[in-house]
């Protein structure tokens, strides 16, 4: 187990990618409507990546990922394929994934989209699961056990009568796309790694409507529950600072919660 920390200038490289997955995510909302595939919405990040960011689609061959972006809708949990035959229609929930790499670090982020008319059962799921990557991100400080972090989001969406997937955690992040820490959904207060200034992770909790089991498809890749009912799922890229955290991936023009700690 190797956390890296961050120097100066690796801080000032993981917030201009923390910006960039952030300004994908700006420009791809207006295109998450009734009628479009998700084959589409992945060809116009990878294009604005590419074309106009001039960085890099990280899942793209990522282990052997075929796309540039991560589309999940309903009940997948995470890693949906794009694909040009999947249409969203009105009611559909999508969470759409993005990792870039620019000047060889990553920023990486997701949020949860509505198609069309919101059903109020999606909505309050939708809602409850950023306030659980909230409840985590609020917790980090130098010293903080990443446990705590954990119990935290379990806690908030038990109370609220939903499940925390567990087969899939946050991770560290920098040069490499996923590296140490582990950055567990559920856990118990005052266990496991202690954090530093200068450390850079993900947490993206992944919150289930049923139970909490999942299965992966037959393309080796989309996770979605056993039960069918929905998921949602929240992803910031966090710096962990002398005064607490800082988001790398906020979305200034939306978020109410502080980028920072002060
Ligand atoms: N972006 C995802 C994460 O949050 C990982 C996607 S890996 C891929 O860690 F291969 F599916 F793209
Ligand atoms: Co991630
Ligand atoms: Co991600």
């Amino acid at each position: 187990m190797t956390v890296t920390i961050k120097n100066a200038s690796d801080i000032a490289g993981m917030r201009i990618a923390g910006a960039l997955a952030a300004d994908v995510l700006r420009m791809i909302e207006p295109e998450v409507t009734p009628g479009v595939s998700t084959g589409q919405l992945d060809r116009l990040c990878h294009d604005y990546i590419v074309n106009q960011q001039q960085a890099i689609p990280a899942p793209l061959n990522y282990k052997g990922f075929p796309k540039s972006i991560c589309t999940s809708i309903n009940h997948v949990i995470c890693h949906g394929i794009p694909d040009d035959t999947r249409i969203l229609k009105s009611g559909d929930i999508i969470n759409i994934d993005i990792t870039v790499i620019k000047d060889g670090y990553h920023g990486d982020t997701s949020k949860m989209f509505v198609v069309g008319d919101a059903k109020p059962f999606a909505t309050r799921l939708i809602q409850v699961t950023q306030e659980c990557l909230y409840r985590g991100i609020e917790l980090v400080r130098p010293g903080m056990h990443l446990g705590t972090i954990g119990h935290a989001i379990q806690a908030h969406a038990e109370s609220n009568y939903y499940s925390v997937v567990q087969e899939f955690c946050g991770h560290g992040i920098g040069k490499i796309f996923h590296e140490d820490p582990q950055v567990l959904h559920y856990g118990r207060p005052e266990t496991g790694m202690m954090l530093e200034v200068g450390m850079t992770f993900t947490i993206e909790p992944m919150i289930n409507q049923g139970r909490r089991h999942m299965k992966i498809l037959g393309d080796g890749w989309t996770a979605v529950t056993k039960d069918r009912k929905l998921s949602a799922q929240w992803e910031h890229t966090i710096l962990v600072t002398e005064s607490g955290y800082e988001i790398l991936t906020y979305r200034d023009w939306e978020e109410s919660f502080p980028k920072a700690s002060t």
